[in-house]
């Protein structure tokens, strides 16, 4: 059988230098285990073109019970390393990905953790980083969405095509990002990272305009690798024009 090889270009950068998703910091997630892997992390973003990051550990009830302070830690031990190592930080601001759970509706409004970015001032109505559980949609989920922008959030909903169960019901969709959920995509789903209905589903969303934010959502240097590999083909072209001038990333 003759197979077309497929196109490939040398890597382009990222289509925005604000990383708004990622699992960076050391030893609090399924993230980078410990400081010396989260400067490789770091390390690699930049080589993308990555100059500010926002970081988003998970805060999930049961697996991941991370509060402000815990955050806070894990990024002080990111920066003892660096300076041990010598190494020259991005300027780096502390997020959460928030998982809608029942702990999640019990946080103190201090541990509330929105995506300002490294430099920026919090505005009136921050963005805050939202994921849903894989396996079921919460029957409550619009109405917490609906109670968060009632206290001034802009929920963002991580990685909205790796949800399975809207994959046939895409109404969802529309009706989330029109009730004004925004909605970040990972780059590595474009990439078939993640199966390729994942992929159809992302390029959906891309090609209906619903894509305000992209993210790497990096946990491990074989997210980076595939990053890479993404980069230098044909499809992040694609995607790249399509989301030229759309993209929240930088206004953070
Ligand atoms: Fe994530």
């Amino acid at each position: 059988m003759f197979l077309f090889p497929s196109r490939r270009h040398d890597p382009l950068p990222l289509p925005y230098s604000t990383e708004v998703h990622c699992h960076i910091l050391p030893g609090i997630d399924d993230g980078a285990p410990d400081p010396s892997s989260s400067l490789a992390l770091i390390s690699r973003l930049q080589e993308m073109g990555v100059r500010r990051i926002i970081a988003t550990s998970h805060i999930t009830e049961g697996t991941f019970p991370n509060r402000r302070a815990t955050i806070a830690d894990a990024y002080s031990r990111l920066k003892a390393e660096a300076d041990a190592q010598s190494v020259i930080l991005p300027p780096v601001s502390l997020a959460a990905e928030h998982r809608i759970d029942d702990d999640f509706l019990r946080l103190d409004s201090q541990d509330i953790m929105p995506l300002v970015g490294p430099g920026s001032e919090p505005t009136d109505s921050p963005l805050l980083l939202v994921e849903n559980s894989y396996a079921v949609q919460r029957a409550d989920l619009d109405s917490i969405l609906f109670d968060l922008r009632l206290k001034g959030y802009r929920p963002v909903l991580a990685h909205p095509e790796r949800y399975l169960y809207y994959h046939s019901h895409r109404d969802r969709y529309e009706a989330l990002h029109a009730s004004g959920t925004l909605f970040q995509v990972n780059l590595l789903s474009l990439a078939g990272y993640n199966g390729k209905d994942v992929r159809k589903v992302a390029e959906w969303l891309l090609e209906h305009d619903y894509i305000d934010l992209l993210g790497s959502d990096m946990h491990h240097l074989r997210h980076a690798d595939a990053l890479k590999e993404y980069l230098t083909s044909s499809a992040s072209k694609r995607h790249f024009n399509h989301l030229e001038g759309r993209l929240l990333n930088d206004s953070l």
